[in-house]
């Protein structure tokens, strides 16, 4: 059943051996490894399959600190709008959930179990085989004592399914090249060696990459490919884990986690519709549709944004799905406020407009009335851009610009700024409106704010989470 590589290789062309081999176990090897219960053996089998590859996937242990359940799944933007935000809500069915407000949660996305049944049946693979995946190196020098030779073998469809991003991430140009050689009809091998070649660059670069084409697309693309599971299992992209700004306090909502996600989704250039993994398989979840009960597996950091003393004005920029880590941040000094002084808090918001992507509205305005932590009783403020809503775009730089004599008011009484976001140009932007406004407020040029500024980073007083 599994492909022989041996008298596959053209004469001409040399291909290097891959650098993994597996070990396929039989039935009788197999301890009984279900001894354990059902939640720690599904931890269990994450952690052996992720240690089984030679790639880092994260800076995390292999092993997931949590398998957490959805239990709200909830859309914020309006449904006729394409953009489509979620606030997820998650309990732990393992230990209590321990983290603190600015903190980041890192999720290993499932896969479509559809994609992975076909990417088993393309490449003729035994899907219930137990495997141990050894690099070669380990394998040679067997005498060297080294964890992944301990490793417990897993179901090869659970490594597939935990370790190998077969229906998502585009490859690289190198697993063209290893195509090329266990290709036998004659135009694909053509093919194959194109893209592989200096010349081909540009056409692999359209077929693959801005097309997004996945594993299982390019296998499909190219049937008379018989690529050996070791060169797969080197070649595939890793199945990589995401990172979630926290939006919930572990103070306001004890044993939750709660995540803003910009669910992605996009149109290639040959018209096919293109999902982002992690945020549509998050979307999926405990829908009207599926309400099968699914464990995610997740990790929790620290991220750049360090919790904020109740004693600390904060001045919080925060457009889209940057607002994430100022939802924690603003619920938990509002729950502060009940048993102490807390000092102000200004908060920036931008979306596109007002009707359809201002997220969270009712919660930031409840907290900007009466006696809020937003109010300007309180010494806050609520300011909120939308760049779409007029012909000129306004952006949170506009707003923090017109409100210039508060930011600086705020900044000489000890307040730490903390920005956060999704888009490329958008922090620095927000920097440089800063900049301007400790200048002008401040009466000192340009250079001299800059400095200042850094010097506020180095005490902790200026805080950039961003992604892309
Ligand atoms: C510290 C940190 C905190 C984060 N916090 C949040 C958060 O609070 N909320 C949130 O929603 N996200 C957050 N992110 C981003 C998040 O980690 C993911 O990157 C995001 O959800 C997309 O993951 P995905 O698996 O859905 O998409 P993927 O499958 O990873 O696809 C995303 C990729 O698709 C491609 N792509 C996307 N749009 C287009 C397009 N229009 N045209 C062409 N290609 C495109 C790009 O290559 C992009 O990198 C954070 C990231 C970091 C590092
Ligand atoms: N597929 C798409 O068409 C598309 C478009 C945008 C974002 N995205 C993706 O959506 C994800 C996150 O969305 P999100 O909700 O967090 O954010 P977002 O919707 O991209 O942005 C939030 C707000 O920030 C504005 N903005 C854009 N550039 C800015 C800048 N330089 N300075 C200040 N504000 C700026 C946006 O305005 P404008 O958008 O009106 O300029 C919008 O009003 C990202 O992954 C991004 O790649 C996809």
């Amino acid at each position: 059943m599994l492909p022989n590589d041996s008298d596959i290789l053209d004469s001409q062309r040399t291909l290097d051996s891959p650098k993994f081999q597996i070990i396929y176990n039989s039935a009788d090897q197999i301890q009984n490894q279900s001894s354990t219960d059902e939640i720690s053996f599904s931890q269990m089998i994450i952690g052996n399959s992720r240690s089984m590859s030679f790639r880092q996937f994260s800076n995390t242990s292999e092993m997931p600190q949590y398998l957490l359940k959805m239990t709200k799944n909830q859309r914020l933007t309006e449904e006729k709008q394409e953009k489509d935000v979620r606030h997820f809500e998650f309990e732990s069915i393992t230990s209590v959930v321990e983290y603190c407000s600015g903190d980041i949660l890192e999720v290993l996305p499932g896969q479509d179990p559809t994609a992975v049944d076909s990417f088993i049946n393309r490449c003729n693979l035994d899907p219930d085989v137990y495997i141990t995946v050894i690099p070669k190196s380990t394998a040679e020098n067997s005498s060297r004592t080294d964890s992944k030779l301990s490793k417990s073998p897993v179901k090869l469809k659970t490594y597939v399914e935990l370790t190998m991003d077969v229906a998502s991430a585009s490859p690289r140009r190198y697993f063209f090249e290893v195509m090329s050689f266990f290709a036998t009809a004659e135009h694909e091998i053509e093919r194959l060696q194109y893209f592989a070649s200096p010349e081909g660059r540009d056409d692999l670069f359209k077929y693959n990459q801005k097309e997004r084409r996945s594993v299982l697309e390019v296998l499909e693309d190219f049937p008379s490919v018989k690529m050996p599971f070791e060169w797969l299992v080197q070649l595939v992209p890793p199945l990589k884990t995401r990172a979630f700004s926290i939006s919930s306090s572990p103070l306001v909502h004890p044993k939750e986690v709660h995540l803003t996600v910009n669910v992605v989704s996009w149109t290639s250039p040959f018209k096919r519709k293109r999902y982002g993994l992690c945020s549509s398989w998050l979307a999926s979840l405990n829908s009207k549709e599926n309400k099968k009960e699914v464990y995610v597996p997740a990790w929790i950091h620290n991220g750049c944004l360090p919790t904020p003393q109740a004693s600390v004005p904060l001045i919080l920029i925060g457009p889209g799905t940057g607002c994430a880590p100022f939802h924690a941040f603003i619920e938990e000094r509002a729950l502060q406020s009940v048993s102490q002084s807390t000092a102000p808090v200004i908060f920036f918001f931008g979306c596109r407009s007002k009707h359809g992507d201002y997220l969270y509205e009712e919660f930031w305005q409840t907290h900007a009335q009466d006696s809020g932590v937003l109010s300007s009783s309180k010494g806050g403020g609520l300011f909120v851009a939308f760049s779409r809503d007029e012909t000129k775009k306004v952006y949170v730089q506009h707003k923090m610009k017109e409100e210039s004599a508060r930011v600086w008011k705020l900044l000489s009484t000890g307040a730490a700024v903390y920005i956060a976001g999704s888009s490329n140009k958008m922090p620095a932007d927000v920097t440089s409106a800063l900049v301007e406004i400790i200048s002008k407020e401040g009466g000192v040029s340009k250079e001299t704010a800059e400095k200042w500024l850094r010097q506020q980073e180095r005490i902790g007083r200026f805080n950039v989470e961003a992604w892309s």
